[in-house]
Order: structure tokens, then C-alpha cells, then sequence
């Protein structure tokens, strides 16, 4: 007799036997995927892990069978991030990166005087490719020159083609006549246009006024214009106070206004001064008296502690001042010692 219950038993065991354990849900593996995915197994149900896209791992597809035991094998898979080219220098410019692999995006920034020919950022593909292509720097340029009215360009060459390049310089003259307001020397910018161009203006000077005891040239034409020179003189005995040669200047006026200055007749019929810086006969050295704007220094006496000092007198326009503390001794006072004999004061 066989139990009911042990049949019942038998046949439980024996469809263990047959069927073995069922595996469960195979573990995560990262960047990895599971095909088919489910909670439970059968033994003998096959799975294949892949790696996701983007990633690729060194032995490529792996497949595992569930086994009776209901254990899936180890699994050595591992699953790397695609590595894009190395990207990491952009003549002229600079990138911003972590790695270059995927899913990564980098940057670039190009150097002043550069610009970025393609796109800011590209992407590392789940393909290893970046997207969209790197880009250039390519140097920034500037169109010729604008030349101003009255103006012309000096020594410009271009360095591109008919473009010039960053930094690059030309420099501008103003026509005869002209002058100019602004710098003369414009530069490439960085953002390919040239600094701001200076003007040319027509200017003109009114004919210059003779000045009293002399005269001024200048030349013979319908008017004076920038840049244009006169030439000033005095008549004897005068002396010009002011530049032999003036010129026109971008205002409109005369660099300066020269006048003639009267000499000086001296009063005194006998003194020693000094006059640069040597002791001399004055009656000797100015008998035809003082140019306008010659300095001496008078010799002064003082009293109490027996000593001298001197006193500067200048020819201002035909008047001198004689300082008030020299004392002109008369030629017949022949004892008298001159204030320019005596030991200087401390
Ligand atoms: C950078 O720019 C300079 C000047 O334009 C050029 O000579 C050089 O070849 C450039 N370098 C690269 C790597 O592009
Ligand atoms: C800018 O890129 C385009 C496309 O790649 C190319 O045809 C062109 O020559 C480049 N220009 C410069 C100035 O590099
Ligand atoms: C420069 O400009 C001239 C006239 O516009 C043109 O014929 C020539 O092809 C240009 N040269 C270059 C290198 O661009
Ligand atoms: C004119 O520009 C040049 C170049 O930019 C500069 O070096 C120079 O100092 C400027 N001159 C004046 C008078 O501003
Ligand atoms: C040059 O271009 C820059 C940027 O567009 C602008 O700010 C600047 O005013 C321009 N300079 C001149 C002189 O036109």
C-alpha cells in the first residue's frame, strides 16, 4: 500500500527534480541591460546582458541560462562609458572639459583677436563622436580702412588678403590746409572694425599784425592756413619778446604774438655789477644801453655788519629799476670803498 500522502510527496519532489528552482530577477549592473527582463526564471530560460548605448564592454555580449540550481553565474560584465577623440586643445583658444567621454559636453572659448568658427559645445555621442564637429578660432579681421574726407592713408598694407588682421595699424594724414582732431594711428579691433577715425578740418589763421618798432612776414597768398609760418623782427635797439617764427595751430591761431621791447638807457654813470655771474663795468659793458629783458645784480652795502649783497635789476621794456639800496658814489670820492670791494654777508 502506498500512502496517498507520500504519492502526493513523490510527485512534488519529482517535479523539483524535473523542473530544478527558478532563478530570480539577475542583479543590476550599471549602464548594462537585461533582455528579457522578468521577476522570475525557469531553469533553462536564457538571458543576455548588453550595454546600454553609449557604454561597451571589453567582451562584448554575454548570455546565461538559467540553471537548475536557480543561481545565475558570476557575472563579470562591466560596462564603460564610450570615449570620444581627445579634444582637449583648440589653437588659439581655450576648452572647458571633465573627460570626453560620453555622455559629456565640452566648451570652448577662443582668445582675444579670435573667433569661434563652429559651435560653442559639442556632446561625446553614444557613437564616440562629437557632435557637432569642433569648432576653429579663426583670427578676427578687419575691411581696409575708412579713409575720412581731407584725409589720405599712410603706410597701410594688409596682412589678409585685403583684410587686415587684430592689433593691425594704419595711420591717416590730413590733406595740406587740413588739420586734424583725433589720433592719427587707428587700430584693428577685436571685434573686426577699426577704432574711431580722426577728422580733417580746413583751419585758417588771420594775417598776422606787425608789431610796433618792427615787422612780420608771411606768405603772399589770399589767406594763412594750418601749419603756415610767419617770421618776426625788431628795429635796432629793440629786442623781440617771444619765437622769431610762429605757425598757424588747429584752432586758428598763431603759436604766439611776438613783440618788440624797447631797450633800457641806465641813469648810472658808474657801478660794478654783477652780470652773469662775473663782476663787470656796467658804464662799459651797456654803455649803448640795456636790452630788453638783461638781468644784473647790484652791490649793496649793509652798515652794521659791514658786509654786501646784491640786488637784481631787470630791463623791462626800456625801464629799469635801480635798487634802492645802491648808493652811486661820486668819482671824486675816491676813499669811499665800493660796495662790490666789501666781504659778502653770510
Ligand atoms: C594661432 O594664431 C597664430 C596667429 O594668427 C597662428 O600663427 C597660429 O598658427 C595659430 N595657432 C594655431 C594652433 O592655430
Ligand atoms: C569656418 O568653418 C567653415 C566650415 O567648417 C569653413 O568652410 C570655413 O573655411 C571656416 N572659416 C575660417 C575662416 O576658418
Ligand atoms: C581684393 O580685392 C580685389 C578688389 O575688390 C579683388 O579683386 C581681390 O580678389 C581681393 N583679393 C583677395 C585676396 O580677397
Ligand atoms: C593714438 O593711438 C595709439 C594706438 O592706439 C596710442 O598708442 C597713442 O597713445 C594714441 N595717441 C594719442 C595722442 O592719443
Ligand atoms: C566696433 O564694434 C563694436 C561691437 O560691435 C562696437 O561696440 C564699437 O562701437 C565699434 N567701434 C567703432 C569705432 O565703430
Amino acid at each position: 500500500m502506498v500512502s496517498p500522502v507520500f504519492l502526493l510527496l513523490s510527485c512534488f519532489l519529482g517535479h523539483v527534480a524535473v523542473a530544478g528552482r527558478t532563478c530570480p530577477k539577475p542583479d543590476d549592473l550599471p549602464f548594462a541591460l537585461v533582455v528579457p527582463l522578468k521577476q522570475f526564471y525557469e531553469p533553462g530560460e536564457q538571458i543576455t546582458y548588453s550595454c546600454r548605448p553609449g557604454y561597451q564592454s571589453r567582451g562584448g555580449i554575454r548570455r546565461f541560462t538559467c540553471p537548475l540550481t536557480g543561481i545565475w553565474p558570476i557575472n563579470t560584465l562591466k560596462c564603460l562609458p564610450r570615449v570620444c577623440p581627445f579634444a582637449g586643445i583648440l589653437g588659439n583658444g581655450t576648452v572647458r572639459f571633465t573627460t570626453f567621454e560620453y555622455p559629456n559636453t565640452i566648451s570652448f572659448a577662443c582668445n582675444t583677436g579670435f573667433y569661434l568658427n563652429g559651435t560653442g559645445s559639442a556632446k561625446c555621442t553614444e557613437e564616440g563622436r562629437w557632435s557637432p564637429t569642433l569648432p576653429v578660432c579663426a583670427p578676427v579681421t578687419c575691411p581696409p580702412p575708412p579713409v575720412p574726407k581731407f584725409a589720405t592713408l599712410r603706410g597701410y598694407k594688409p596682412s589678409m588678403g585685403n583684410n587686415s588682421l587684430y592689433r593691425d595699424t594704419a595711420v591717416l594724414e590730413c590733406l595740406p590746409k587740413h588739420a586734424m582732431f583725433g589720433n592719427d594711428t587707428i587700430t584693428c579691433t577685436a571685434h573686426g572694425n577699426w577704432t574711431e577715425v580722426p577728422e580733417c578740418r580746413e583751419v585758417k589763421c588771420p594775417f598776422p599784425s606787425r608789431p610796433d618798432n618792427g615787422f612780420v612776414n608771411y606768405p603772399a597768398e589770399q589767406a594763412l592756413y594750418y601749419k603756415d609760418k610767419a617770421t618776426y623782427g625788431c628795429h635796432e635797439t629793440f629786442v623781440l619778446d617771444g619765437p622769431e617764427e610762429v605757425e598757424c595751430g588747429k584752432l586758428g591761431k598763431w603759436s604766439a604774438q611776438p613783440s618788440c621791447k624797447a631797450s633800457c638807457k641806465l641813469s648810472i654813470k658808474k657801478a660794478t655789477v654783477l652780470y652773469q655771474g662775473e663782476k663787470i663795468k656796467l658804464q662799459d659793458r651797456f654803455k649803448n644801453g640795456m636790452l630788453h629783458g638783461e638781468k644784473v645784480s647790484f652791490f649793496c652795502k649793509n652798515k652794521e655788519k659791514k658786509c654786501s649783497y646784491t640786488e637784481d635789476a631787470q630791463c623791462i621794456d626800456g625801464t629799469i629799476e635801480i635798487p634802492s639800496c645802491f648808493k652811486e658814489h661820486s668819482s671824486l670820492a675816491f676813499w669811499k670803498t665800493d660796495a662790490s670791494d666789501v666781504k659778502p654777508c653770510e
